[in-house]
């Protein structure tokens, strides 16, 4: 896939991501108890790195790792989103402790849908939690329980985030830059 010419420039680095994990997980120790396992959803392809720090500092507990693919696909017509899931979880979610990690929250549409679709199979707790946050851009109602970043409408890679399918595995939160 070919994309204009860019530089990017370090946004959040992997240090303050590290020392907001720790914080977040301390969050999610006072919602799920540490003797009930927890099923942690990692919503593909975005999520895979910060769901593996996030459950790598849970490890004082069981931890079950399932993932989800979802796409959402703009009609401009209708101004809506059609939300659909391309990967299924593998487990059972009825009556258990689900996390759901998502790398970041946009328009919203992706994790609302995934919430409603998953609350109806009846978790016994279900909460979500996204590394980035930006608000300006939501077109639905929605927040995570828990949020890394707050960040402004800015084009961000790294950390699990794509450009053109390039720069998931930079361990900062980068700010794209065209040049031309
Ligand atoms: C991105 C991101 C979220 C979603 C957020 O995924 O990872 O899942 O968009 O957008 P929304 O709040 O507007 O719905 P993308 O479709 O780029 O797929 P990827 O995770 O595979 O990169």
């Amino acid at each position: 896939m070919t994309s204009r010419p860019y530089v990017i420039d370090e946004m959040i680095s992997a240090k303050e991501i590290a020392a907001r994990i720790e914080a977040l997980c301390r969050e999610i120790r006072k919602t799920f108890p540490s003797n009930e396992r927890l099923v942690v959803v990692g919503l593909l392809r975005g999520s895979f790195v910060f769901i593996a720090d996030l459950v790598r500092e849970l490890s004082d507990r069981d931890v079950e790792v399932d993932f989800l693919e979802a796409s959402s696909y703009g009609n401009a017509m209708e101004s809506s989103r059609e939300v659909r899931i391309l990967k299924d979880l593998r487990g059972e979610i009825g009556g258990r402790n689900v996390l759901v990690v998502e790398d970041i929250v946009d328009t919203g549409y992706t994790l609302s849908h995934v919430v409603s679709l998953l609350k109806s199979r009846l978790p016994k707790r279900l909460q979500t939690i996204a590394l980035l946050d930006k608000p300006s851009r939501r077109e639905v109602d929605f927040r995570a329980d828990l949020i890394g970043f707050e960040i402004p409408d800015e084009f961000v890679v790294g950390y699990g985030i794509d450009y053109a399918q390039c720069n998931r595995n930079l361990p900062f939160i980068g700010k794209v830059r065209f040049t031309e």
